[in-house]
């Protein structure tokens, strides 16, 4: 595996894989990798003949209050994972290389309508700030194919929306989350958690399972829903930020007739904040 820091040097590596008509596949990350990035880059090898990672800790998409300086840094540990992985090639940058002017004054990429709700609403800036890292990276590695974990489902949605909208020639592709056996959903953040705050994170995924459940029974009483799965995540010692049931492609609000539905957390809990999602297909209404 070559370990790339130098835009330069990348720009290289590509053109090289590129002259020889070989497929790239992308996964960008902040490291601190985990099982739930091994999906994602098996998921790689299935689309690309070369794969390429990133490690990058994106200051642009930490609020002023969060844990840009704290965020786990592990990369000895995420170069070992990542050469048994079978990536080609990492490319991890500095701060410097990626925003020289600084990551204050930067140009950054705005969704109205999806950067600011849910998540956004609660993290102001925080998904202009990964669409804006997310499109330098796939200017600068130019793959046929990027994969976006299904967990941070908001985040991929917005970079749906921008490839999109932007006309940026690359597919995206969702991997699925991949879960303890109790149901958490595997996270960086996780390891912020306590022994006891452990015990108590996967309340929000059973509280997400019911609401699947109300919706696959063919429910549209949206709010009644909404208000039990919160009721039982904040019974369950999680302060919530949402629990909201939205269009799985748009993330709107859904009337009676939408059927690709997705039902939405986020809560803190100690140290963390847990964000996690189901996707449930309601039944079809005449
Ligand atoms: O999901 C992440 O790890 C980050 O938000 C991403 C997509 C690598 C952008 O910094």
């Amino acid at each position: 595996m070559q370990t790339i820091t130098r835009i330069a040097d990348l720009r290289d590596v590509v053109t090289d894989w590129r002259l020889g008509r070989q497929s790239i596949a992308f996964v960008p990350t902040m490291g601190n990798l985990h099982l739930g990035h091994a999906s994602l880059m098996a998921a790689a090898h299935l689309h690309g003949r070369r794969v390429i990672s990133s490690i990058f800790v994106n200051p642009l998409q930490f609020g002023p209050s969060e844990d840009f300086s704290a965020y786990p840094r592990t990369p000895d540990d995420d170069g070992n994972l990542l050469r048994e992985y079978g990536v080609d090639a990492l490319f991890q940058p500095t701060v410097e290389e990626m925003y020289p002017q600084g990551s204050a004054g930067s140009t950054v990429i705005d969704v109205p309508g999806l950067t600011d709700v849910l998540c956004g609403a609660f993290r102001p800036g925080h998904f202009q700030g990964v669409a804006t890292v997310v499109v330098k990276l796939l200017c600068l590695v130019q793959p046929d194919v990027a994969i976006f974990g299904e967990k941070d489902y908001q985040q991929l949605t917005v970079i749906r929306r921008v490839v999109q909208d932007l006309n940026l020639p690359v597919t995206i592709v969702g991997a699925p989350t991949v879960r303890a056996e109790d149901g958490l959903a595997l996270s960086s953040r996780n390891r912020y958690l306590s022994a006891q705050e452990r015990a108590m994170a996967p309340s929000i995924y059973r509280a997400l399972d019911q609401a699947r459940r109300r919706l696959e029974a063919g429910e549209t009483a949206y709010a009644s829903i909404e208000a039990e799965g919160l009721a039982s995540i904040g019974a369950a010692g999680i302060t919530p930020d949402f629990f909201e049931i939205r269009t799985a492609a748009r993330l709107e609000r859904p009337t009676e007739l939408d059927v690709h539905l997705v039902v939405l957390a986020a809560g803190r809990l100690g140290k963390a904040r847990l964000i996690d999602n189901l996707q449930c297909t309601a039944p079809v209404r005449e």
